[in-house]
């Protein structure tokens, strides 16, 4: 059985919680290959719901192991919160494996986060502070500290100091702060690694012998295709690859192994933090949208900014991620509106733009070309298969995939795990 990969195909923040947790039940290993607690999922399982920003959402789900990749960025006092929070509500955390090679994201990486933003004033990048920039850069650099790196006392302190005594230059000398003492770094990091041992494994050699059994393993990418620092709108991009490739990369599970990437699409658009966004709305609409959508962001509280559906980054998420189908989610908060605009194309200094436009000037120009689909009125919330939505919901559907270039094969009608429509099925 290929494997599947689950990613955002906007800018994140579309849903993919509950779209994994969807699939959760006949899924074996559910595995996060970039990013860290910078993401957030909100996943509902009956009365009960659940924040998680670190955690595979497939943690959920007894029969599931949940993987976190080499790809990823791991702040161990967060990982082992969320651990605690989950076994306090009963939920078995056990099983979870976290690759040696996951860099870890220390107290350092947030405070230079935090300041290097303040430091750019009006160019901030608007990140979430969770020190994520910072670690991947100290990876890049080979400066950065591993999971596996708290399993030896004496490589964890050289390394530390190595990292420090660059940074503390940078901090104190660019920023006017405090100098961070490596001894105390070292011995926080130290205090988790007891806490840690258990769950650490070679995850590329557990995902590839499972491949190889048949199982089924679904990559679950944090936030989405446009804020991915290749593909995404550079410089306001988070710094991993959430694209279809950065599975690859970020687990060691190589792309002959993947059969299905599956996007995940919310029926209108949003944003958080800084960059352009073309559809945003700064009206009525937009207000309406954010608190129907309930549009705050899991992990930082920020409201998000909200604009309509753009068929042009739908289109270039089929594209870089090679989608072979859509998750389309939350169409049911657009219930209400008698008419729906659609961004079909841009308009840049006059010209018509069919294509995203790889330059990051076009790209602050374009102004959407909007296309008016008929809404709906009817509560979708009950609808079972797509014959039960309302006509003009079901059009606005059907438009959405024809722009959009893969097909839609799952709905979501409401926040609940039960209110989807399976279209075709993802397994
Ligand atoms: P960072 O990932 O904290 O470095 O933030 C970089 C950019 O990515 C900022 O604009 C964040 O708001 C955005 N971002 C990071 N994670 C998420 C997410 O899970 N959803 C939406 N936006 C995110």
């Amino acid at each position: 059985m290929p494997a599947l990969v689950l990613l955002g195909a906007q800018w994140g923040d579309e849903g993919k919680g509950k779209a994994t947790d969807l699939l959760g039940g006949s899924v074996d290993y559910v595995v996060r290959y970039q990013g860290g607690n910078n993401a957030g999922h909100t996943v509902v399982v009956g009365d009960q719901k659940y924040a998680l920003h670190l955690l595979p959402s497939g943690i959920l789900s007894p029969d599931c192991v949940p993987v976190i990749g080499n790809g990823v960025v791991v702040d161990p006092a967060v990982l082992l919160s969320e651990l605690r929070g989950l076994e306090e509500r009963g939920v078995d955390t056990s099983k979870l494996l976290l690759s040696g090679n996951a860099h870890l994201i220390t107290p350092y990486h947030t405070t230079m986060d935090k300041v290097s933003e303040r430091f750019l004033g009006k160019r901030k990048i608007g990140t979430t502070g969770r020190g994520i920039g910072p670690t991947y850069a100290d990876k890049i650099n080979r400066v950065g500290i591993r999971v596996q790196d708290l399993f030896d006392e004496s490589i964890l302190a050289q390394k530390v100091e190595a990292a420090l005594d660059q940074k503390n230059q940078i901090l104190a000398k660019l920023y006017n702060r405090r100098a961070i003492a490596a001894e105390q770094v070292v011995e926080e990091l130290l205090g988790y690694a007891d806490k840690l041992r258990g769950y650490v494994c070679d995850t590329t050699l557990v995902l590839n012998d499972a491949l190889d059994e048949d199982k089924v393993v679904l990559f679950e990418g944090g936030q989405g295709t446009l804020l991915d620092v290749d593909h995404g709108t550079y410089p306001f991009v988070t710094s991993s690859n959430p694209t279809a490739g950065g599975a690859c990369t970020g687990s060691g599970v190589g792309p002959t192994r993947i059969g299905r990437v599956i996007g995940i699409l919310k029926a209108y658009t949003t944003r958080v933090g800084a960059g352009p966004f073309p559809t945003e709305l700064f009206d009525e609409d937009g207000e309406k949208l954010r608190a129907i959508g309930g549009e705050r962001g899991v992990t930082t509280g920020r409201d998000r900014r909200c604009g309509w559906f753009d068929a042009v980054i739908a289109r270039y998420a089929t594209r870089v991620n090679g989608l072979t189908d859509f998750f389309l989610t939350k169409l049911d908060v657009l219930t209400g509106w008698e008419r729906i605009p659609v961004c079909v194309a841009y308009e840049i200094d006059g010209r018509r733009v069919d294509e995203l436009p790889y330059s990051q000037t076009d790209f602050h120009h374009a102004k959407p070309v909007y296309e008016m689909l008929p809404g709906w009125s009817e509560d979708l919330s009950g609808a079972k298969t797509f014959e039960d939505l309302p006509k003009n919901a079901r059009d606005y559907v059907k438009a959405l995939e024809e722009m959009s270039g893969a097909p839609v094969s799952a709905i979501g009608v409401g926040p609940g795990r039960d209110e989807t429509i399976q279209i075709n099925p993802f397994l």
